[in-house]
């Protein structure tokens, strides 16, 4: 086994390169599914530091599965997302972007530099590793669900790579302070689906409306009755939001249109809630487009589910948090470790991996000491970027979910102390 003080040794060697990465990913910020140079860079990390690695998968050839350790031991994942987002960056930072209207504004190039910096650590220790390690460097989180396309290739399954028996990932937390390690059992970001709904009637003169079949009268109607599916017929403790955020229809102030269409969003906790909300959609529109001769047809697009934190790799998770991260990792006077109060309503894909295998997603704190919440970006603002502090906390606990992995008591947990002996 590692001591804590070897770990935050090794971690300081490699971490001015660990930096290097972050920054070099920072200046080339790349949209889903086109991340060629970055997946190229990691490559070239992965084959610097003498790791091996499958580049691509079907349907995400950006995607790049490396493999450290015994592959006849247990399999536990890492993953970090790699792409960026459509947005102008303003941040002003000496390794700004060099592509204008794309930015690393989520911190993705923070996690694949955690994740770059995790496998070095890994690759000294390999013979001292108790499971063998995958690390998952995923394409398209932000729009497109690269996790699905993983998922559906064979990354968790056995078909690329060993059969993973639990999975982890870490996601960087603005409002919390530098090096904090929080996350939560259960529910922790909210599905996340859209729809789309047409109303047929019949045009006619806007002066003689008793000859139509008005869809706009109708359509309003239904966008109200929407309302109270959240506070009707959802349970009030359960979380749910009903957005509708466009509407039209109509090409003249004097003509009566033959269709209205509306749409918007469906965040949901639960798979219950999203297919109750879902059916009580279809269905209030349905009837009021009937009570005024119309009809009505929903399009639903099914976005990135619930993401379910494994509530035994949870317990595991706080424990190994507790015992690594120290004082030193984090801002002054804050707490190694919080149990996060309440999940949030973003949608993150890893739930795909989630809905697989026992899954624990988790945040690190990025808010250096001394500045207010108010006075530091959120994520998906121009002005935001990672912090190359929040590395160490990032990778230390990479490491350490896979140093302690025997102690986890996650689904086979024979299997798993028995091949690690
Ligand atoms: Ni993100």
């Amino acid at each position: 086994m590692l001591s804590s003080d070897e770990l935050s040794t090794m971690i300081g060697d490699l971490l001015p390169r660990a930096i290097e990465a972050r920054h070099w990913l920072h200046r080339h910020p790349e949209l889903a599914f086109t991340e060629h140079k970055t997946a190229q860079f990691i490559r070239e990390e992965l084959d610097r530091i003498g790791v091996c690695y499958t580049a691509g998968v079907e349907g995400a050839e950006t995607a790049t599965n490396a493999l450290i350790g015994d592959a006849s031991r247990p399999c536990v994942a890492l993953r970090a997302d790699i792409d960026a987002l459509p947005i102008v960056e303003k941040t002003g930072v000496p390794y700004a972007s060099e592509s204008p209207g794309k930015m690393h504004a989520c911190g993705h190039d923070g996690h694949t530099a955690t994740l770059l910096l995790t496998a070095a650590v890994l690759k000294r220790i390999e013979s001292r590793l108790p499971v063998c390690v995958k690390l998952i460097f995923q394409p398209a989180e932000e729009s497109g669900g690269g996790a699905r396309q993983l998922v559906g290739a064979g990354v968790l399954d056995g078909r690329i790579g060993p059969k993973v028996a639990a999975i982890f990932a870490m996601h960087g937390r603005p409002s919390a302070p530098l090096g904090q390690i929080l996350t939560a059992p259960g529910p922790l970001k909210a599905a996340s689906d859209r729809f789309r709904i047409t109303f047929r009637g019949k045009g006619s003169h806007a002066a003689r409306p008793h000859e139509s079949h008005d869809p706009i009268t109708a359509a309003a109607q239904a966008i109200l009755s929407l309302q109270m599916i959240v506070s009707r017929e959802i349970d009030p403790v359960e979380p749910c939001v009903l957005t509708v955020a466009r509407m039209s229809a109509g090409t003249a102030d004097n003509v009566i249109s033959d269709t209205a269409t509306f749409s918007g969003t469906v965040r949901t906790l639960s798979e219950e809630t999203r297919k109750k909300c879902r059916e009580a959609i279809e269905r209030r529109c349905a009837a009021i487009a009937a009570g005024h001769r119309c009809t009505s047809e929903m399009e639903w697009r099914s976005g990135y589910p619930v993401l379910v934190n494994d509530a035994t790799l949870y317990r595991y998770l706080e424990q190994v948090a507790r015992k690594t991260i120290t004082a030193a990792d984090v801002a002054p006077g804050a707490l190694c470790f919080m149990r996060q109060a309440s999940p949030t309503m973003g949608a993150e894909d890893f739930a795909f991996y989630a809905q697989q295998v026992p899954a624990c997603m988790f945040h690190v704190g990025l808010r250096p000491a001394g500045v207010d919440e108010d006075d530091y970006p959120e994520i998906h603002q121009d002005s935001f970027n990672f912090n190359d502090e929040a590395l160490v906390s990032g990778s230390k606990m990479f490491v350490a979910l896979v140093l302690n992995f025997p102690e986890c008591e996650v689904s086979h947990p024979e299997d798993v102390k028995k091949k690690s002996k």
